[in-house]
């Protein structure tokens, strides 16, 4: 026994004597634990001086030095704010106190973790600006702090950390351009501005950012054309620019120089010009939306190559010409057996409804035809739309009846054939649409195109079908 103290004693003056002691990580963590308070879990209780400092939860110690390397706090319903004692944690690796409602700021004590390598404190409510210190950090490599209520501008500082790979700062209340030194990153593979109030054009020095494979600059108000360097990122598999100001025409090769997109945001700008055919050579492209620009020429019909397109969206737009041979890429997208969502509602769509239209994949969700010039009746095969929960071809030109074979439709939800030409009676099979939520046919009206300008006039002939 005598003799076991002894050699405890003299491994503990041992450990003092080299520095490999745990007590300023010990204090630190317990200061950190004295900032927050714990909703409903019970995590923090296991932080106490009866128990060793790496057994501790959401702790993890290096394996040698028995220092805090990785501190996990992520989904613990956290209250409070960072204690700036978290920068005495001098050999933590990584820090991740997402999803929690920690408030208050940044520390900037933050910039002495010269260790550090993540760094995520996404899902908080953390205010202020993001301080300069944290660019002292030069080994992070993932930066998280998205939906926060961060302010200020996008610091320039940024650039200090030359191996990000993932930079979100997603849903803040951040404001002004982007710094044009963000383009010295050039390892990052991942980059979020998601809902900020971001302006202005995007720096061309981004162009040096040939890694990227994922660029997010959604809800913001960014503006100029469609930046010409982003046509050089090969690797790019998800873009979004939606909701901004972004303006002019697409390259028609889009398609050859940005052949690894899946998904494409494109929607909520003041784009102009044509779809460029070429997007049938982004062979996995999924979801594509540009609704909500100004967009004109006709939907290219070599979108049917696109064999896992699940969402088109097309609506809000100068599509189309009001005349025959509009829809015949309804044909062409008989091909798509993916699809669930295809909305190509407001636009300038005219000719007949084609029978194609009944070929379109069985997992189609959504379908929106309305407010364009389309003229014809409603083919019997819509009942093969087996999936269809919501169908709207309102505002057109469509005569005739509703065909029986809507019945078969039994997961609609919503029907909206109002302000056509219909006339017929309601077919009895409509009874076996049980979920039918929004019946929307009472009011038919008719609806003259002018020749030239496709503009609408109205007169309401008929109100009937209840
Ligand atoms: C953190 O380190 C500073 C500087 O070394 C020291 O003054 C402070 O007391 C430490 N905080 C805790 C909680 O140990
Ligand atoms: C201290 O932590 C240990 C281990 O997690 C736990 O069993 C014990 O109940 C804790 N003590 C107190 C006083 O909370
Ligand atoms: C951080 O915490 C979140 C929420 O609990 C979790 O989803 C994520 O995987 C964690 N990240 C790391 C690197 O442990
Ligand atoms: C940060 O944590 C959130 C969960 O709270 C997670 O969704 C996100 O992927 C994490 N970020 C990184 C870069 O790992
Ligand atoms: C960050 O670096 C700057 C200059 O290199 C230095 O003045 C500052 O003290 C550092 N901050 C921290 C928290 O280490
Ligand atoms: C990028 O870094 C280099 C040096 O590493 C520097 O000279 C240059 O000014 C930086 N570029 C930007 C845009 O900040
Ligand atoms: C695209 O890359 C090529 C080759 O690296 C380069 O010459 C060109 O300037 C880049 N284009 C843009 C717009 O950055
Ligand atoms: C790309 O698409 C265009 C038009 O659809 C086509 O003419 C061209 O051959 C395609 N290129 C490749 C490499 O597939
Ligand atoms: C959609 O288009 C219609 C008709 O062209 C227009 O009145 C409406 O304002 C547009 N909606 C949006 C959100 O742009
Ligand atoms: C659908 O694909 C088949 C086989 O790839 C092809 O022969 C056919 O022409 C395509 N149909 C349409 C409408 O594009
Ligand atoms: C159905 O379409 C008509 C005509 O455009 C519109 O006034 C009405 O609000 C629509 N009904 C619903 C429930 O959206
Ligand atoms: C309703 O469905 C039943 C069973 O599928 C079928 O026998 C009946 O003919 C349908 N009624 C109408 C009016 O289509």
């Amino acid at each position: 026994m005598r003799l076991f103290l002894l050699f405890s004693f003299s491994a503990l003056v041992l450990h003092e004597a080299y520095g490999f002691t745990d007590e300023p990580d010990r204090k630190a963590l317990l200061d950190i634990k004295s900032q927050v308070s714990e909703e409903n879990q019970d995590v923090l209780s296991s932080w106490n001086n009866s128990s060793p400092l790496c057994n501790w939860k959401g702790v993890t110690c290096g394996l040698k030095h028995k220092r805090v390397t990785r501190l996990d706090l992520g989904g613990c319903q956290l209250r409070g704010t960072i204690s700036p004692s978290i920068g005495n944690l001098s050999f933590l690796i990584s820090l991740n106190l997402s999803d929690n409602s920690i408030g208050g700021t940044i520390p900037y004590e933050v910039g002495n973790l010269f260790r550090l390598k993540y760094l995520n404190m996404s899902f908080n409510i953390l205010g202020g600006e993001i301080p300069v210190n944290l660019f002292n950090c030069s080994r992070l490599l993932d930066l998280d702090l998205w939906h926060n209520h961060l302010e200020g501008g996008v610091p320039s500082e940024l650039e200090s950390l030359g191996k990000l790979e993932i930079l979100d700062l997603s849903a803040n209340k951040l404001r002004g351009k982007l710094p044009a030194s963000l383009g010295n990153l050039t390892s990052l593979m991942r980059v979020e501005f998601w809902e900020n109030n971001l302006e202005g054009k995007i720096p061309d020095d981004l162009a040096r950012l040939t890694q990227l494979v994922h660029l997010e600059l959604g809800v913001n108000k960014f503006s100029g054309g469609f930046p010409l360097f982003i046509y050089n990122f090969s690797s790019l598999e998800y873009l979004s620019m939606f909701g901004n100001v972004f303006s002019g025409s697409l390259k028609p090769d889009f398609g050859n120089l940005l052949p690894k997109l899946r998904l494409l945001y494109m929607g909520t700008n003041s784009f102009t010009g044509p779809i460029p055919t070429t997007l049938s050579n982004i062979s996995n492209l999924q979801e594509f939306g540009i609704e909500y620009n100004k967009m004109i020429g006709s939907i290219p019909s070599s979108l049917g190559k696109l064999k896992n397109l699940q969402r088109l969206l097309l609506n809000n737009n100068s599509l189309g010409s009001c005349s025959s041979g509009d829809l015949d890429f309804l044909k062409a997208l008989s091909n798509c057996t993916q699809l669930h969502t295809l909305l190509v509602n407001r636009n300038r769509f005219g000719g007949d409804l084609p029978t194609s239209i009944t070929n379109l994949s069985t997992n189609l969700w959504k379908l929106d035809l309305g407010t364009n010039f389309i003229s014809g009746t409603i083919p019997y095969g819509i009942g093969n739309l087996v999936s269809l929960q919501k169908l709207v071809l309102r505002e057109n030109l469509l005569t005739g009846p509703l065909p029986s074979s809507i019945g078969k439709l039994s997961r609609l939800v919503f029907l909206n054939l109002t302000s056509n030409r219909m006339s017929g009676e309601i077919p009895s099979s409509i009874g076996n649409i049980t979920g039918l939520e929004k019946l929307n046919f009472l009011t038919i009206v008719l609806k003259e195109p002018s020749s030239e300008s496709c503009s609408v006039q109205k007169h309401i002939i008929f109100v009937g079908w209840v």
